[in-house]
């Protein structure tokens, strides 16, 4: 039975996870404290983990129905994130697993979302591929076995999910931009404007989203407020038409190069309806099966980081007492 903490951007998250099965999964989202600036404010998220954490924590034992003596361990996410979070989160578990004299796992974050799919029920057994891709990252998983992955590719500039936050700005929606985008989106034509697919000719797996920004930026420069509002559907669209685009040209292109048994997906932004249903169709052309964890997997969760904790090894008390952050 374990106990995981995840504060590494701007969710406060614990969960407690038996065998793969979740028993609680508590999500306490900042997303309003940080909309007003159109983006996470990080010494805001750090303030609000150290409210959040406690109480967070309490309702994961909670709906568990357990205490803390039946835990077996406590795992926290290490890395990568914004240090002064992921320093709530450390230091939290790492007082509650000292006060039981519990050992502990630390756990990577980006492991964490490939995990999502080793939870009950239908758990997905590597090798697979992986597609993260979220606010702070993107990239290609090759995943061998439960312990870790390799990376194929990863962008080189912006994630797919903060691209489409800055879209969103740029287009005067919410935060975070994904749902927005997405929202706006299904009243849009997606051929209205013809974004880049960047690196679509490059021969490798990395991705590149700073481009596709750039010429949104540039197209909603040259219109007034009432055109932009007139357009911002068909932006949005072709937008997210452009983002899943390249996911998709990258995801394809790695089953082309190896021999992967089955595809899946993490990250806040596989939660995009648009991707999943294009991703379904590439797999289906080519007989792959596709693993889709539901959407609320794919966003940041403790229940994830308790799955990577699941196979990884454990530090005894009190050899982690000295833990850092890993940014
Ligand atoms: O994995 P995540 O919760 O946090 C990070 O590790 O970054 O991902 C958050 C990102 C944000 O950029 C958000 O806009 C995006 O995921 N996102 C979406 C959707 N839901 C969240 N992007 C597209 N469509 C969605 N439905
Ligand atoms: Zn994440």
């Amino acid at each position: 039975m374990i106990l995981a903490i995840e504060t590494s951007c701007d969710d406060t998250c614990a969960a407690v996870v038996d065998h793969g099965e979740i028993r609680s999964n508590v999500i306490s989202s900042q997303a309003a404290s940080h909309a007003a600036f159109g983006g996470v404010v990080p010494e805001v998220a750090s303030r609000q983990h150290l409210e959040l954490v406690n109480p967070v924590v309490d309702a994961a034992l909670s709906e568990a129905g357990i205490g803390l003596e039946e835990l077996d361990a406590v795992a926290v996410t290490r890395g990568p994130g914004l240090i002064g979070a992921l320093l709530v989160g450390i230091s939290s578990a790492k007082a509650l697993a000292a006060a039981r004299r519990l050992p502990m796992v630390e756990v990577d974050h980006l492991h964490g979302h490939v995990a999502a799919n080793f939870l009950e029920p239908d758990p997905l057994e590597p090798p697979f591929l992986c597609l993260i891709a979220s606010g702070g990252h993107t990239l290609l998983a090759g995943v061998r076995d439960r312990g870790g992955f390799e990376v194929l590719g990863q962008t080189l500039d912006d994630a797919a999910g903060e691209a489409l936050d800055k879209a969103a700005r740029i287009l005067g929606l919410g935060y975070p931009g994904g749902p927005e985008i997405q929202r706006l989106a299904a009243s849009g034509d997606p051929h209205a404007y013809a974004f880049p697919i960047a690196m679509a000719r490059d021969p490798g797996f990395d991705f590149s989203f700073s481009g596709l920004k750039t010429s949104l930026f540039y197209v909603a420069r040259e219109l007034d407020p009432d055109e932009l509002s007139r357009s911002a559907a068909d932006l949005a669209a072709s937008f997210q038409a452009a983002v899943v685009g390249q996911l998709e040209a990258k995801l394809s292109r790695a089953l082309d190069a190896g021999d992967w048994p089955a595809v899946a997906l993490g990250g806040g932004v596989a939660a995009n309806t648009l991707l999943r249903e294009r991703v379904a169709a590439l797999c289906e052309e080519r007989s792959v099966p596709l693993k889709l964890v539901t959407p609320e997997l794919c966003t940041d969760n403790a229940a994830m980081i308790a799955a990577a904790a699941e196979h990884l090894a454990l530090t005894r008390h009190p050899d982690y007492l000295g833990w850092d952050a890993k940014v």
